[in-house]
């Protein structure tokens, strides 16, 4: 049976790739997105995990919007106008798929910061979107840019990560923030405001979500996979409710609901006392993590190599001198370290800066300095 066109264009995945082979126990993994799992809130569920079995209901079909609870619960905590509503979905990447599936026709344009969440190419390439690109810089996207994009291109909605991106780690300031949002009402594009790091900021001060500044022009995605555990698979998408009731009937031809006994779960898991603490539990983890690999590669790292710093997240993103970073990351994957290049990250094929994003929240703080010792070894012994 012959594949349909939108998937044959997907290329394979180079990052599965790498972390299939980053899965050998004698490497150590910089290149996925993973939580340390010694920190999931296992014991913080335990208690929703036991009053499952006197919940007959939530073994039954249940409504596509959500466990009816959860969403009492998540509209006031991410305390929703009367015009806006938040619907469950299986991680915030089905969202992200049904974003694109509810509104995106062939050919239509779709603006995203460059580089990007690898997710939301494979999303947008899969609905044949015409993805536009716009850079970045230390303080989020280049805002003349931006405006230039808008006015050329008219994308029907731009995507972003504001909250440390994912690969760079860069936060948006709220000079930014407040300047994207002028320019998604001015040009009448609708911001997708992914946010799954946004509550592992480990130092500096919170700076509100982009969408409250356009909360008419914008639909916010969360995730409790950064946050709690990935295997959970629960995400959330929030908008105004004309916005959401195509995402519904989308949903509910791709699964009718998520999982009604895992929402049940999260719930308790939110409401549990002691949640805030875990989520200050695992910021504190992965500052000293991030502190760690950024000493280390200010320490062993050429002086050519540049780290840009963030305060929160579970990235950082190293530039390199000029090289071939796909060369580069299978010569470090044959000394035992995996890392991502750049050119991963870009959906187009115009030439990419040489740089890798490393992830500093699944390795323990020896493996990260050891990780960083061999780049820095297999950086010196090889030219590229
Ligand atoms: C920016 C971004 N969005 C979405 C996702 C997907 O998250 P979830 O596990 O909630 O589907 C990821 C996962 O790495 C991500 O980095």
């Amino acid at each position: 049976m012959e594949t349909a066109y939108s998937v044959q264009q997907i290329q394979s995945s180079y990052i599965r790739e790498i972390l299939a082979a980053a899965s050998d126990k004698n490497v150590i993994s910089l290149a996925g997105g993973l939580p340390d799992e010694k920190t999931f809130p296992i014991h913080l569920m335990k208690p929703a995990i036991e009053a499952l079995t006197a919940m007959t209901d939530v073994f039954q079909y249940g409504a596509t919007i959500g466990y009816e609870p959860l969403i009492v619960h998540l509209t006031q905590t991410y305390n929703l106008p009367e015009t806006h509503r938040v619907m469950t979905c299986t991680g915030s990447q089905q969202g992200l798929d049904l974003i694109a599936r509810a509104y995106v026709n062939p050919n239509d344009t779709v603006a995203m910061e460059a580089p990007c969440y690898l997710g939301a190419m494979q999303v947008f390439g899969l609905a044949q979107a015409n993805l536009v690109t716009v850079s970045q810089d230390e303080s989020g996207p280049d805002i003349n840019e931006l405006e230039l994009c808008f006015k050329t291109t008219s994308p029907k909605m731009f995507y972003a990560v504001p909250d440390f991106h994912n690969p760079t780690g860069v936060c948006w300031s709220l000079e930014k923030r407040n300047q994207v949002a002028t320019l998604c009402i001015k040009y009448n594009v609708v911001l997708i405001e992914d946010a799954p790091y946004r509550e592992l900021r480990f130092s500096g001060e919170p700076l509100p979500l982009v969408s409250d500044f356009c909360p008419d022009h914008s639909i916010v995605l969360r995730s409790l996979s950064k946050i709690a555990s990935p295997g959970l698979r629960f995400g959330t998408v929030s908008g105004k409710q004309s916005y959401l009731e195509p995402l519904l009937k989308v949903k509910q031809g791709a699964d009718l609901h998520s999982s009604t006994p895992i929402q049940a779960i999260i719930l308790g898991l939110l409401q549990h006392a002691e949640f805030p603490k875990h989520l200050e539990n695992i910021r504190a983890i992965y500052r000293s993590r991030y502190d760690t690999i950024f000493r280390a590669v200010q320490a062993y790292l050429p002086d050519e190599c540049k780290i840009t710093p963030t305060e929160g997240g579970m990235f950082v993103w190293v530039t390199l001198p000029e090289c071939d970073t796909y060369k580069l990351a299978n010569e470090l994957l044959a000394n035992k370290v995996a890392v991502v290049p750049s050119p991963v990250f870009y959906p187009t094929s115009a030439e990419p800066p040489s740089a890798i994003r490393l992830n500093f929240t699944n390795a323990d703080p020896e493996d990260l300095v050891t990780a960083i010792q061999r780049i820095s070894q297999v950086l010196k012994n090889t030219p590229y």
